[in-house]
């Protein structure tokens, strides 16, 4: 099994070459906020167990074991990400707690999370279970039990 760091690193430079066709250290670096001479010595790693082609001043690709890894960990990223998302966690932090999550947890566990956000999301209107978890974010209390409590209240009046 691989590291959580050399996942991410999988994970960082698909995305990167995805968006602009190619992977420098440099953009690895950034991605990640680590120095170049360590991204460096972590590719000639990859490079060395068959995870990426890296030339020293040609960059660096996936092979196709690494393009695999770094595709399951981004599925994760994403489903992991969208959840929270759905759960009020702002993007930022979800962004950020997504890259945490996504080594961590079980095959089954991501496969049902993932099933959990594609429920939600395909719903054909905004679902009012979630609105009213939204508002209970911010009341604390469920917009139900607040109908119930006014219809027993206008009760008792009567
Ligand atoms: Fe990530």
């Amino acid at each position: 099994m691989l590291s959580r760091k050399a996942e991410d690193y999988l994970e960082a430079i698909l995305n990167i070459t995805e968006k602009k066709g190619y992977t420098r250290v440099k953009d690895i670096a950034l991605a990640l906020d680590i120095k170049p001479s360590s991204v460096v010595e972590m590719l000639k790693k990859l490079n060395d167990n068959g995870y990426v082609v890296y030339r020293k001043y040609d960059g660096v690709t996936l092979t196709q074991k690494g393009r695999e890894i770094g595709s399951l960990v981004k599925d994760r990223h994403d489903t992991l990400r969208a959840l929270l998302e759905i759960l009020q966690v702002p993007e930022k932090i979800a962004n950020k707690d997504a890259c945490i999550m996504e080594h961590e947890l079980e095959t089954k566990t991501v496969e049902q999370l993932k099933n959990f956000v594609r429920f939600v999301k395909s719903a054909p209107d905004y679902p009012q279970w979630l609105q009213h978890f939204r508002t209970f974010c911010e009341t604390g209390v469920h917009p139900c039990e607040a109908d119930k409590q006014k219809g027993i209240g206008s009760t008792d009046k009567s």
